[in-house]
């Protein structure tokens, strides 16, 4: 199996082009089962993620053709045409490796009238259920059976009325699943509490794009009035803010300075004010988003929170940033339990990290020293990336198909910016 191989202890400088947004870019995927027209979907990931989903929508019977016309900068465009839907079921082997295939559900039960997904089972970064997404279906019209491990949806009348649901808990996933259904119902549907993560921006935008009313684009009060049908679109995934909040931390945690190619200052500002805090300078220039370390990192209080709080997918890798801080600083992670799997592997570094439950202490120490250690998700996989990146010595991660999900050609962009970095096969 692969690792990832650092040589720590460079301080990194230079610019790093962000890529397109994997979370944006697997909700987007499966609107191409809303229409029987081509979407195209640019700047898309090459994310071992995207590839998932695509394989997912070929069972589907939805073609897909992957076009790296959009230049040498590594761009890539998708064209998927579901004019001609096979299957109306997710099969357990495709979810179980990508939780995200539940969001084929609502697309799928908008157009076909039925639409069958595995459940997604357990997850390394807690229970995850996906209770609301059925809740926020049968609000609006759908009759749910749960039966050998699979939900079914179905619009007892072919298509769904629509309705009004309010989401108790913030859920992205679920928010995602609620719109991409109700665009195609009869009537109008409202939600309330609705995520309004950017990707749900990004969601939102492409399906006007096709045709869709959606009112209340960006808050957490959406009214989404059905169509009779939609049409393709040629649409472009929005920057990674998760992939460019990761590399401002190899600029804090190296001492450096990284300009982050393509970053949108205005989805990231809580984890740019968070980076101020600490002590960075912060710029946001005509390229994107400078972020330059001053001098000793100072600690931080962040508590995880839907948007616009900070993220909880950068909660590891600022983690392993304040490790290296002058004195201590209070992480709260409000949204997944078990979200601290990288703090042992961290201790093994030299972190000295104290958790309780959903907080954790993190006492700045002097230096990180490498090691070989291993991460049980994507961003905690980041997290070690990043300690290896200031420790002294060589660290060796483990694993790194979890990086292959959500860092576009790290080991490329890391050495570009003067980092010893290099995959290895094992
Ligand atoms: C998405 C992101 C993930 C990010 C998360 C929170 C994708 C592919 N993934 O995940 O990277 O960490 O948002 O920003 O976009 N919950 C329920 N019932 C449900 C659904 C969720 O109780 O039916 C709970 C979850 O357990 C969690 C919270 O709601 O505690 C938020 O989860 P959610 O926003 O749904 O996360 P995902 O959409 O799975």
């Amino acid at each position: 199996m692969d690792s990832i191989w650092i040589k720590g202890g460079t301080r990194l400088e230079g610019r790093i082009p962000i890529s397109g947004a994997k979370n944006a870019a697997l909700t987007l995927i499966p609107c191409a089962l809303l229409t029987d027209e081509e979407l195209t979907l640019g700047n898309l990931p090459r994310l071992a993620d995207v590839d998932s989903f695509a394989h997912l929508m070929n069972e589907l019977g939805v073609t897909t053709k992957v076009s790296g016309k959009r230049g040498a900068d590594h761009k890539r465009a998708m064209t998927l045409k579901a004019d001609h839907i096979e299957s109306t079921v997710a099969p357990y082997e495709l979810v179980r490796k990508m939780r995200a295939s539940i969001l084929v559900l609502g697309p799928m039960l908008a157009r076909m009238g039925e639409s069958t997904v595995s459940l997604p089972g357990g997850c390394a970064i807690g229970d995850r259920p996906i209770d609301l997404h059925l809740r926020a279906l049968e609000a609006m019209g759908a009759e749910i059976e749960l039966a050998a491990g699979y939900v079914k949806a179905s619009a007892p009348k072919g298509r769904l009325p629509g309705g009004d649901y309010s989401f108790p808990v913030v859920s992205v996933g679920a928010t995602e699943n609620a719109v991409m259904a109700a665009v195609l119902a009869t009537g109008r549907t409202q939600l309330f509490n609705a995520a309004r993560e950017p990707e749900i921006v990004d969601l939102c935008n492409l399906l006007v794009a096709m045709g869709a009313r959606i009112e209340g684009i960006g808050t957490s009060h959406l009214v989404i009035d059905g169509v009779e049908g939609l049409h393709g679109a040629d649409y472009e995934v929005m920057p990674d803010r998760i992939e460019a909040g990761s590399y401002a931390c190899a600029a804090g945690i190296t001492g450096g300075s990284i300009e982050l190619v393509g970053a949108r200052p205005g989805d990231m500002l809580a984890i740019t004010n968070a980076l101020a805090a600490a002590g960075l300078v912060t710029e946001f220039t005509d390229d994107g988003i400078k972020v330059s370390a001053t001098g000793k990192l100072k600690p931080l209080a962040i508590s995880t929170a839907p948007y616009p709080g900070f993220p909880t997918d950068m909660q590891a890798q600022f983690m392993s940033m304040l490790a290296l801080a002058e004195g201590e600083s209070y992480l709260e992670e409000t949204i997944f339990e078990n979200r601290y799997m990288h703090v042992p592997e961290l201790r093994r570094m030299g972190a000295n990290i104290d958790t309780r439950g959903r907080s954790a202490i993190v006492h700045g120490v002097e230096g990180l020293t490498g090691a070989q250690v291993m991460a049980t998700d994507l961003r905690a996989s980041m997290s070690l990336v990043l300690a290896g990146l200031a420790a002294e010595g060589e660290t060796e991660v483990l694993r790194v198909y979890h990086l292959d999900r959500g860092y576009e050609r790290l080991e490329e962009k890391l050495s570009a910016v003067g980092a010893t970095i290099e995959r290895r096969g094992g």
